[in-house]
C-alpha cells in the first residue's frame, strides 16, 4: 500500500522553491514596468514637464548662475537641454535631482514628450 505521506525530500524541495520565488516577486514589485503607468493622452510642458520642472529641478537650476551652467526655467531651456540629451539621461541614471531618482512612470512620461516632439 502507498503512503499518503510525501517524502521528506519533496517537501524540502518545496519549501526551497517558495524561499527562492519570494525575493524574486518582491523584485519585481519594487520596479514597475512603465506599462503599469496611468494612461495620459498627450504630454506638453505646459501640462505636465514644467510642474517636474518645478518641483524637482528648477531650485538649482534657475537664475543668474543656474548649477551646471543649466537653466531649466523656461520651454526653450528645457527643449535645448533635451535636445542635447543630457537632460533625460540624467535622470535616467539617477544622478538628477540629487535627492534620488525620479519614479518610473514619471521618466516614461518625459521620455514621450521627447518621443512626441518637444510640444510646448
Ligand atoms: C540640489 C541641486 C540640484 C537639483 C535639484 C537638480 N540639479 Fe542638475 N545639477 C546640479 C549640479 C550641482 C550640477 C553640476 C554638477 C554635476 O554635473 O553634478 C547639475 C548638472 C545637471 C546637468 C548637466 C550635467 C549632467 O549631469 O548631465 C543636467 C542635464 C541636469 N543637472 C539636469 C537636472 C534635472 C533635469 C533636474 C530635475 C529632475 C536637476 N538637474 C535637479 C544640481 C541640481
Amino acid at each position: 500500500m502507498i503512503s499518503r505521506t510525501k517524502s521528506p525530500w519533496i517537501h524540502t524541495l518545496g519549501m526551497s522553491m517558495v524561499l527562492i520565488g519570494l525575493p524574486l516577486l518582491s523584485c519585481k514589485k519594487e520596479k514597475p514596468s512603465p506599462a503599469s503607468c496611468p494612461p495620459r493622452d498627450t504630454i506638453t510642458y505646459s501640462n505636465y514637464v514644467a510642474g517636474v520642472m518645478r518641483q524637482y529641478c528648477i531650485s538649482c537650476h534657475s537664475g543668474s548662475s543656474p548649477s551646471g551652467g543649466v537653466a531649466l526655467e523656461t520651454y526653450a531651456q528645457v527643449k535645448a537641454s533635451a535636445q542635447s540629451g543630457k537632460w533625460y539621461s540624467s535622470m535616467s541614471q539617477g544622478r538628477m535631482p540629487p535627492s534620488g531618482k525620479l519614479d518610473e512612470c514619471t521618466l516614461s512620461y518625459l521620455k514621450k514628450w521627447i518621443d512626441t516632439g518637444y510640444q510646448p
